[in-house]
């Protein structure tokens, strides 16, 4: 089959969190399944450094019409990698800026266009460049594909057959815009109506696709259930309730071919869950970057490496830092996001200089440097749709401790000693001291030289590649082209 993804972010060319690896890494396992597959993503600055020489472009100029004017896009030539065909929307008046969706975590005030305008351009690509049998979008950023295949182009025959599918990797994160969005973007306005894309009267471009797309999914089966209640729907829940039989939880995948201590060449010394002695030596390095190399041997590493924002659940930690900072362990942060968590690791920080220690800026190879040099991994999410990190922990025997909510509770077995099964350490609900319990019973864990090595071969022995959940995208894609067919 032919599937176009697009999406606003991918790696390794453009990434804030998560759905960049996902849309790294999952075409190029379809790929493999014997697929065709384009990548569609807006043309920032950061994906220059990925092109040699001047770039070529596919499509010289599509023009994409406003209320009161065009503008006109190119589409370059990303080439072909592992199997995957690249596609960058460049529109420099739009995509031409030092961030993704905004400064320091923010807004660009014209988010409406700006993304309006890419979905828009993807749908005009494909014409030009191929109608893909499915259009696989992401999050809200590429939702209006959907609504304009439905409405706009409803009557261009060469888009009927094309199916949709929509995953949700954020329920939070909406896209919610004035109701004159609308003749912005040329829609009509019998759209905008409760049933369609109208939101306590916002345009919300999540809520368009999740009616107008012909599959839904999301990235773990809990998330799936989960956002269908109010607790967790963030308002859509009854749009995502009345279309339960429609909407698919399948968990994410990792890319062991980046996230693997076997060979990570960010790394000093790499390990295998047979040999992990190369962990010690990450361990000091890391201490080393981080300041804190005169801690002692058997002192426990608790690493953290987030976004830092309200769904990650620092706000927990914050109501006990003291309690966490006073036991025989250390804190390694690396994050940014929100400043007002971005000052409380600072501070907290400042208060503990011999056993916490923070980064706040966003940095690849410390990362990996985190997820190879910690013995725990902290993720207390409020609520996650899939989470990539805990998975990537298990991987370089890094015991997660985590919220017991979507993909963390899908993925992570809490440990059980006399059974000696599990994959670390979790708590439900979100008091503080049920998070202090857990940290409690990862350090009686840690200590414990019978218990601590197996514990984490187990999580470094668990395979979370994309094979299987390539499998599952590749059947809702024939069920989204029968359907349409
Ligand atoms: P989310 O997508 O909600 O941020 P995930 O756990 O799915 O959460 O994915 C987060 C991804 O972003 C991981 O690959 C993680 O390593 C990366 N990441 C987050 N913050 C940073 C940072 N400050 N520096 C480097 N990588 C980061
Ligand atoms: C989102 C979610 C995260 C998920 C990622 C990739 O950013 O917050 O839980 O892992 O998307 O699907």
């Amino acid at each position: 089959m032919h599937i176009a993804f697009a999406a606003s972010e991918c790696a390794p060319f453009a990434k804030s969190g998560g759905l960049a690896d996902v849309v790294g890494a999952l075409p190029q396992e379809l790929a493999k399944l014997g697929h065709e597959i384009s990548v569609y993503i807006p043309f920032y600055p950061r994906v220059r450094r990925f092109i040699e020489g001047a770039p070529h472009y596919a499509v010289r100029s599509l023009t994409i019409p406003f209320r009161y004017y065009n503008r006109f896009v190119g589409v370059i030539d990303g080439g072909k990698r592992d199997g995957v065909r690249y596609y960058f929307i460049d529109c420099p008046e739009i995509f031409d800026r030092p961030d993704l969706y905004g400064p320091h975590g923010g807004e660009y005030s014209d988010n409406a266009e700006r993304f309006g305008l890419f979905c828009r351009a993807v749908i005009e690509a494909a014409k030009i460049l191929g109608v893909p049998q499915v259009f696989h979008v992401h999050d809200w950023q590429a939702a209006l594909i959907p609504v304009y295949l439905r409405t706009v182009y409803a009557t261009d025959p060469v888009l009927r057959s094309a199916a949709t599918v929509l995953t949700i990797h954020n329920a939070a994160y909406q896209g919610k815009f004035p109701p004159n969005t609308i003749e912005q973007l040329l829609f009509p306005w019998d759209l905008f109506t409760l049933d369609k894309v109208e939101h306590f009267n916002r345009f919300n471009f999540l809520k368009g696709g999740l009616v107008f797309s012909d599959l839904l999914t999301t990235v773990s089966r809990k998330y799936a259930e989960e956002i269908q209640t109010p607790e967790f729907g963030e308002q859509l829940d009854g749009v995502l309730h009345r279309r339960a039989a429609d909407l698919h939880g399948i968990l994410n995948g990792v890319d062991y071919s980046r996230w693997n201590p076997a060979a990570d060449t960010n790394l000093v010394a790499c390990y295998t869950p047979r040999n992990p002695i190369g962990k010690r030596a990450c361990r000091a390095d890391l201490l080393r970057l981080f300041g804190l190399d005169q801690l002692p041997e058997n002192t426990p590493v608790i690493g953290i490496v987030s976004r830092l924002v309200a769904q990650k659940g620092f706000d927990i930690v914050a109501q006990i830092s003291e309690q966490i900072a006073e036991r025989n362990l250390a804190v390694i942060v690396l994050g940014t996001g929100n400043s007002y968590f971005e000052n409380f690791f600072r501070g907290w920080a400042f208060r503990h200089p011999d056993n916490v220690a923070a980064r706040i800026r966003y940095d690849e190879g410390i990362a990996h440097k985190v997820e190879a040099g910690a013995d725990l991994f902290l993720m207390p999410s409020r609520y996650e749709p899939c989470g990539l990190n805990q998975i990537y922990s298990l991987k370089y025997g890094t015991v997660p401790i985590v919220r017991a909510t979507g993909g963390l509770d899908d993925t992570i077995e809490e440990w059980n000693a006399q059974k000696a099964t599990g994959t670390g350490f979790k708590f439900a609900g979100c008091e503080p001291k049920d998070l202090l319990a857990a940290i409690d019973r990862a350090l009686a864990a840690f200590h414990s030289p019978k218990e601590w090595p197996r514990l984490m071969r187990n999580g470094m022995e668990r395979d979370y590649g994309w094979v299987n959940s390539a499998r599952e995208y590749q059947a809702i894609y024939k069920e989204a082209a029968r359907r349409r067919g």
